[in-house]
């Protein structure tokens, strides 16, 4: 049986990866920051893990918890937006998106990475259009935009780290996506997007090895 892990699985894009690939008879590990929604994760038949991705001890001990296990398809898709006001971020703002998008990544890609490069499955982080510096035409959201850049640099050295080793590891736009944080006029709603995203990622081939890619399989521009 394949196995899937979802990293930020309490609500939208995670919670939707959750119930598709448990509906397609997958083994899922996932995690949410709040009990709660750890103990409707394994109502849905999930394995879950409570972990606050800013959290380096949790990222430690979800390094002992997944030691001996083997990921064919692993979605880190915890995020946040940030600061919707125009004016300077601050310090707390700032903070947050970074460490909510960036560090956390940072620190769980090269936990994840090995368990996925031994099966030669696939690692995916859900990153933004926003962050595409070759596609931009507006500043709004300059620092969540930012952050998914800088996310993009992340899972570009995650490919080059572990792309030899077998883990082909790529960046996905969700599309623009009806969940708390794209909101109810967003185009999408998250079943498509998500159907979307696990298609092309069962699809992607070891030479798409540090792709950045919309959810229908399209390449991005970084
Ligand atoms: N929706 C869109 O249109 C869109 C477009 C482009 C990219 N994205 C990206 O898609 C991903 C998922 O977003 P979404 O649309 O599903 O948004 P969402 O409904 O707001 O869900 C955000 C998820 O991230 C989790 N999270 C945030 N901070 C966390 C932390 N410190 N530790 C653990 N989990 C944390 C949340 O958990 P809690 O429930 O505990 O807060 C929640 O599960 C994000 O990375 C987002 O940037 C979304």
């Amino acid at each position: 049986m394949s196995t899937a892990l979802i990293l930020g699985a309490s609500r939208g894009i995670g919670h939707e990866l959750v119930r598709q690939y448990r509906a397609d008879g997958w083994r899922v590990i996932a995690t949410a920051r709040k009990q709660s929604d750890c103990d409707a994760l394994k109502e849905m038949g999930a394995e879950a893990h409570l972990l606050d991705v800013n959290d380096t001890a949790g990222i430690a001990a979800m390094g002992w918890k997944l030691d001996d296990e083997r990921i064919d398809a692993a979605w880190l898709v915890a995020g946040v937006y940030g600061p919707r006001h125009a004016g300077f971020p601050t310090d707390v703002e700032f903070d947050e998106v970074m460490h909510t998008n960036v560090l956390s990544a940072m620190r769980l890609l090269p936990v994840v990475a090995p368990l996925v490069a031994a099966v030669r499955g696939k690692v995916a982080v859900i990153s933004s259009r926003m962050g595409s510096i070759g596609e931009r035409t507006s500043a709004s959201g300059s620092l969540y935009r930012a952050s998914k850049a800088a996310l993009n640099s992340v899972l570009k050295d995650t490919a080059l780290t572990y792309g030899g080793a077998g883990a082909t590891c790529v960046a996905f736009h969700p599309g623009w996506v009806q969940t708390d944080m794209g909101g109810s006029g967003a185009d999408l709603v998250v079943a498509d997007s998500v159907r979307g995203m696990r298609t092309a990622l069962a699809g992607i081939k070891p030479e798409a090895n540090g792709s950045f890619l919309n959810y229908d399989g399209t390449s991005l521009p970084w």
